[in-house]
């Protein structure tokens, strides 16, 4: 799949945009603060209705106005889509699929599938749990359906429960309730670890050939995942942490405290004891097996989004990436031109941003 086109009218610092991708591998290249990011965010958004960066919907519109619109075309399989969507200052955004508007916004799911790899994603191993978390139920929840659905059930009776643990002591008759909500929790908690043990060995597969090559065959790695429950069932695991959890008035157990582990052939645990190149490499591995995965699971190819990471990886880790995604459609930001002087990679369109505005470089 491809975006052949994207068009923005106050959004962030574009006043408007009108921006006609190549296929293959597109540049855009400025300095600090001129809106290379935004570019990116757009896309992003105008896919999964969500800022990477979490930014609300408000503070998108272009600052003196209160609306903002995206139009993107996308081409998958010879037929092309249109996407527009209408941010507004204090209601929901408005998203038509081919001018026709939808009313619920996971209507556009399958639409159209992005990577987005920016420079957080290298330090993925280096830091906690959670952001390991968030790395699968991103990837799932655009290729899901079904996950999306139990694990945005899953967390809303997460927080119930624990308000509920919050109020819960000295009054015996909020017992009652907890076991209705232990219920749900265990239906939709046990989907959603099912789900993911499957993505981590659907990942495996893909992941030790990848970093073996990446580390010219000096590391095989493998991936597990952690269960808080250890070796219970989630029911018997929440029943056996029942008091504590009282006690400490939060949930302590369940996929919301899951980790992913990458050990090494020899069985060292590169998260806590891995050196920073070897974490590094490892979350290239992984962000190149995420590729990998999606185009196997949709059976076709995502839009790859490289914001600012080729300036944090050394010359061979550089190579090895982009000699990857040669077959993908890629969007890539960076500062200056020089890191693609000295590589025999093809650029196939370049636009300078500069102050809110993308001039066609080549
Ligand atoms: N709602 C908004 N309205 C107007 N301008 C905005 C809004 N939100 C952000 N900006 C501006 O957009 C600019 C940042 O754009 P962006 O993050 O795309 O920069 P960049 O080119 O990626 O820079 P860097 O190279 O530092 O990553 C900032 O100057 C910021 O002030
Ligand atoms: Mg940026």
């Amino acid at each position: 799949m491809v975006i052949k086109s994207l068009k923005l009218k106050n959004y962030r610092n574009y006043d408007f945009l009108d921006l006609k991708f190549d296929p293959k591998t597109n540049i855009l290249y400025g300095d600090n603060a001129q809106g290379k990011t935004n570019i990116l965010e757009a896309l992003y958004l105008s896919g999964t209705t969500k800022s990477h960066r979490g930014t609300k919907d408000r503070d998108i519109i272009q600052f003196g106005h209160d609306e903002s619109h995206l139009e993107t075309v996308v081409e998958k399989k010879g037929s092309c889509f249109q996407i527009d969507m209408h941010l507004k200052k204090n209601s929901p955004k408005g998203i038509a699929i081919d001018r026709i508007p939808i009313r619920r916004a996971s209507e556009l799911f399958g639409i159209v599938h992005f990577v987005f790899f920016s420079p957080e994603d290298l330090n993925i191993i280096k830091e906690g749990p959670a952001g390991r978390r968030r790395f699968i139920d991103l990837e799932l929840s655009q290729l899901d359906k079904i996950y999306l659905s139990n694990l945005s059930n899953y967390n809303r009776i997460i927080n119930q429960r624990n308000s509920l643990l919050k109020d819960i002591y000295g009054q015996a008759h909020l017992m009652e309730t907890l076991d209705i909500w232990d219920m749900q929790l265990v239906a939709y908690g046990t989907k959603v670890l099912e789900r993911r043990r499957e993505f981590i060995s659907e990942v495996n597969e893909i992941i030790s050939e990848i970093h073996y090559k990446l580390t010219g065959g000096k590391e095989k790695i493998m991936l597990t995942y952690e269960e808080s429950i250890g070796n219970l069932t989630l029911e018997q695991a929440l029943k056996k942490n029942r008091e504590r959890d009282i006690r400490l008035k939060s949930t302590s157990v369940g996929p919301h405290r899951d980790d992913i582990c990458f050990m090494t052939e020899g069985g060292l645990d590169i998260r806590k004891f891995g050196s920073q190149g070897q974490q590094r490499t490892a979350a290239l591995s992984l962000k190149l097996s995420e590729i990998e995965h999606v185009k196997r699971l949709i059976g076709d190819t995502p839009i790859l989004l490289l914001d600012d990471v080729l300036s944090e990886l050394d010359k061979h880790r550089q190579n090895y990436l982009l000699d990857s995604i040669h077959d993908i459609q890629t969007i890539i930001t960076c500062t200056g031109l020089d890191e693609f002087v000295n590589h025999r990679f093809s650029i196939n369109k370049i636009f300078h941003i500069r102050n809110g505005q993308a001039v066609k470089a080549n």
